[in-house]
């Protein structure tokens, strides 16, 4: 997709939902860019509003203030544009694994034989292209998690919201998720925004970082990642990875002092 300017852009986003007990300010003047074809990450402390915003740029949820726009136009309601992936991947135990990625192309009333072709293509890049007849429960957390993310890109959006995608993985198959993100990343050049609680991840996968403050969340740091690419297993020992990482820890760790 074309754009002049970023891809996806929020502009002072404040998001305020009405509870039981009174408002709670999710969001507030949150506003960042994400050009096309980066990947970004979105880091900040539990409750801040991270998955809030994923909504609201997913068009799930409408902001109280300001807006979400993709390639100049505000989004309103879930797109073809928008891929979204969750943390759990939520299969549909009676359909296949075909079938369940292609859902939300169903849904969005797409052309069903492109969508099959580029399904068995992502299925390939994934490594599950023998596994498209079987069933959710034949599948380990991780192929259900790689399942979920083929799911978000089969109608070929041109941004993907991914909302802490391996969070429930064992630490081996998050880390082998990781280079497998990044790999399908360089070959779609799709443009990504990424949430996690992991510094390591962020900075591993991202162009840039986005820092949230604690609830109402907005930016205070934004932070460009420049290592190399492909990134490697020997990244993660490398000085420049380090520094970054504990430029990040240091931030969190004054934060949650107080200070
Ligand atoms: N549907 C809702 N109704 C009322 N309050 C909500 C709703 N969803 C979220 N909240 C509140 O909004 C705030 C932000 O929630 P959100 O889930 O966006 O945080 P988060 O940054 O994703 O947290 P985590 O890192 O734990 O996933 C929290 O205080 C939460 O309690
Ligand atoms: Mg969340």
């Amino acid at each position: 997709m074309q754009a002049n300017g970023p891809l996806l852009h929020a502009s002072e986003v404040t998001l305020v939902y009405q509870g039981k007990r009174g408002d709670i300010t999710a969001l507030e003047d949150l506003s960042l860019e994400v050009q096309d074809g980066e990947f970004v990450s979105v880091l900040g402390p539990s409750g801040c509003g991270k998955s809030t915003f994923l909504k609201i740029a997913a068009g799930l949820v409408p902001p109280s203030k300001g807006r979400v726009e993709l390639a100049g136009k505000v989004i309103e309601k879930p797109s073809p544009e928008v891929g979204v992936v969750f943390q759990k991947a939520n299969l549909l135990p009676w359909k296949t694994v075909l079938e369940n990625v292609l859902v939300a192309a169903r849904s969005l009333g797409l052309d069903m034989a492109a969508a099959r072709k580029t399904a068995d293509e992502y299925l390939a890049l994934v490594g599950l292209e023998t596994f498209a007849a079987n069933y959710p429960n034949e599948l380990s957390g991780g192929m259900q998690q790689r399942v979920g993310l083929v799911r978000g890109l089969v109608h070929d959006p041109s941004v993907l919201l991914m909302d802490e995608p391996f969070a429930a993985l064992d630490a081996m198959t998050r880390e082998q998720m990781t280079l497998e993100l990044q790999k399908l990343w360089m070959t779609t050049e799709k443009s990504v925004l990424f949430i996690t609680h992991s510094i390591p991840e962020a900075v591993f996968l991202s162009d840039r970082i986005v820092v949230l403050s604690e609830r109402p969340g907005s930016v205070v740091m934004d932070l460009p990642v420049t290592l190399p690419r492909p990134r490697s297993f020997e990244t993660l020992s490398e000085k420049a990875f380090n520094d970054i990482c504990n430029r990040l820890r240091a931030h969190f760790s004054s934060f949650m002092a107080g200070g």
